[in-house]
């Protein structure tokens, strides 16, 4: 069997819009798009009176470089987001097959499956008063049942910080063969000494990871992602995506802030948010009112306190806005505060101590 096959059946044929810009002509007199042919006076050089490439080579190609795949196993997408959405629709049947999400986890799972109407099977982590994991032998469970056809992780997991070991994923992965894709969320393996799953994807076609320079490489607002998975998952999730999804400036910027010079700084900083983190952790630990703060292998702390509103409403009192995690389940007492710079960080343990 292959991975194909658990794609939606009515979808393994379609090959998405033929857009003027997929085709592959060349020319210099351009009147095959509708387009404009004067670029606006707003326009800072970026030639925005040209639909931009649906897949921009050249950042398709650094960003294989800097995962570490060949760039067939890659897609560029805007930000994650795009990248979860597709997979859902991808391989969901309507009304169908389920998603499997382990909560507490980012929401937007949740709610691509939701968007999808995917039957959604949720298994808790399991808190042991030190640090969350997946219930591995429920997962499987449900899995072999058959009934969900895309499994959600996140390593390391939004918001509860622990990062998944090679053995786990692989277990999973071995678990999911035939029956589901496995997609592994990485958005914040940058800040984890775990690392990424990526040598996993030769070995399992069925498993897709997702990447985004929204995190480590200080990009959220260019909203640019990627997922990297089995060449042929890559060529159904781009007959899926819209006909031009990345903005020639997000495209243009991206690729800057992956020149080697900007990958060093990146690095720099990634190392001060991992020593900031630590620090973070050892001071929380000991503020009055502190239940219990998680280790975290993200760029984020979860935190548990004793009254997590009085400490919400102090810390938007003194300007610091965490997130407010009360709605999330297991998580009642928690706020996940974000690793800021040294000054903001001591910014926000003096609003708390
Ligand atoms: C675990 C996780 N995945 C994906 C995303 C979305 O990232 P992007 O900006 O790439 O869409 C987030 C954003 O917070 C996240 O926490």
């Amino acid at each position: 069997m292959s991975v194909l096959d658990l794609v939606r059946e009515d979808l393994r044929a379609f090959a998405g819009y033929a857009s003027a810009r997929r085709e592959k002509a060349t020319g210099h007199v351009w009147l095959n798009a509708n387009e404009s042919p004067w670029t606006s006076s707003a326009d800072a050089g970026h030639g925005l009176n040209r639909y931009p490439e649906p897949q921009p080579q050249a950042l398709r190609a650094r960003l294989a470089e800097l995962y570490g795949v060949s760039a067939e196993r890659l897609m560029v997408t805007r930000g994650s987001d795009e990248g979860i959405d597709l997979l859902v629709r991808a391989f969901c049947r309507a009304g169908i097959d389920g998603v499997l999400i382990a909560p507490p986890c980012f929401g937007m799972y949740a709610v691509s499956a939701r968007v999808q109407n995917a039957p959604l099977v949720e298994v808790p982590l399991i808190d042991d008063e030190t640090r969350f994991s997946l219930d591995l032998t429920a997962i499987e469970d449900i899995i072999e049942l058959g009934d969900v056809r895309a499994v959600f992780l996140c390593s390391p997991a939004n918001p509860t910080g622990q990062a998944l070991s090679l053995k786990e994923i692989r277990r999973l992965a071995k678990k999911a063969t035939d029956r589901a894709v496995l997609v592994l969320d990485e958005a914040y393996v940058e800040f984890s000494s775990i690392g990424s799953a990526r040598a996993l994807l030769d070995e399992f076609p069925h498993l897709v990871i997702l990447r985004t320079l929204s995190k480590a490489y200080a990009m959220a607002g260019a909203r640019i992602g990627a997922v990297l998975g089995d060449p042929g998952v890559i060529g159904v999730l781009r007959s899926l995506q819209a006909p031009y999804p990345v903005p020639a400036p997000s495209a243009a910027i991206a690729l800057a802030a992956l020149s080697d010079a900007a990958q060093k700084e990146s690095r720099e900083r990634i190392a001060t948010l991992v020593r900031e983190r630590r620090a973070l952790l050892k001071s929380l630990s000991g503020i009055d009112g502190v239940r219990r703060v998680y280790p975290s292998e993200g760029n984020f702390l979860l935190v548990r306190f004793d009254d997590p509103t009085a400490v919400f409403e102090r810390l938007l009192k003194s300007g610091v806005v965490v997130r407010d995690m009360r709605a999330m389940p297991q998580l009642g007492d928690a706020l996940r505060i974000s690793v800021g710079t040294p000054e903001e960080n001591a910014t926000m343990i003096k609003a708390l101590a």
